[in-house]
């Protein structure tokens, strides 16, 4: 009971309570250049939300502040980049369809989820890089100052940086339900979902 849908949500008959879906019918595998920019982007993103969190806590008014404060920016508009590449690759390339055997509201929620990544995933990076070119400090990129091109207004930076602080929360969150639902795929339902992502053995 193979699907080669072309559309992303399929509707054939699923699993019910105590039947288990056979990992042979969870179909095409994604693509190698989708697999790497999911896990290298993956990573990185786990990275750079812990490094914003451990940099919030580092006191204001040091230099240690003001070096991992313009690191944290540099690597941010260097992973911006990444995920905007990640963006135009995945618009013109159509994901394999899902499992049918997933049921409806399944695949709806990982349809949700894999939204809601991309635009977390792009308004991360914008908000930063908009809010510092309202401060004067602007971003020094790997050491290269950038002029800011927005005018030293801490109100408006204040508001764009607090929006870039409730994404990164939400974002957490986002990320924790995806880890989730993959590990139940994995370990618990064993329905070969999972390996569609994971790196192929030969
Ligand atoms: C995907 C990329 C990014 C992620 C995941 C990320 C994540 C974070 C996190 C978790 C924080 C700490 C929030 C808190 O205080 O609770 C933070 C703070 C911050 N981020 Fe980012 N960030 C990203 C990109 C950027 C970029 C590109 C810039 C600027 C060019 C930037 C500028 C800042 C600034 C200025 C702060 C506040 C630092 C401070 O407390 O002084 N971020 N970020």
């Amino acid at each position: 009971m193979n699907t080669s849908s072309t559309h992303h949500i399929t509707t054939s008959p699923s699993p019910g309570d105590g039947e288990f879906a056979n990992p042979r019918d969870a179909g095409e595998p994604y693509t190698r250049t989708a697999i790497v920019l999911h896990w290298l982007i993956g990573i990185a993103l786990l990275a750079q939300l812990a490094f914003g969190w451990i940099v919030s806590e580092i006191p204001r008014h040091t230099p240690a502040r003001g070096y991992y404060v313009n690191l944290h920016k540099s690597v941010g508009i260097t992973l911006g980049v990444l995920i905007l590449l990640r963006l135009a690759w995945r618009l013109t390339h159509r994901p394999p369809a899902m499992p049918s055997f997933m049921q409806k509201w399944q695949q709806l929620a990982a349809f949700a989820t894999h939204r809601l990544l991309y635009v977390l995933m792009v308004a991360m990076p914008t908000l930063g890089y908009v809010a510092s070119n309202f401060s004067k400090h602007g971003v020094k990129f790997f050491g290269h100052p950038l002029s800011p091109w927005g005018p030293d207004l801490p109100v408006v930076y204040k508001l764009l940086n607090g929006a870039h602080i409730v994404c990164a929360y939400v974002l957490a969150v986002v990320i924790a339900l995806h880890v989730l639902a993959a590990l139940q795929h994995a370990l618990i339902k064993r329905d070969g979902v999972f390996s569609r992502i994971w790196p192929p053995r030969n």
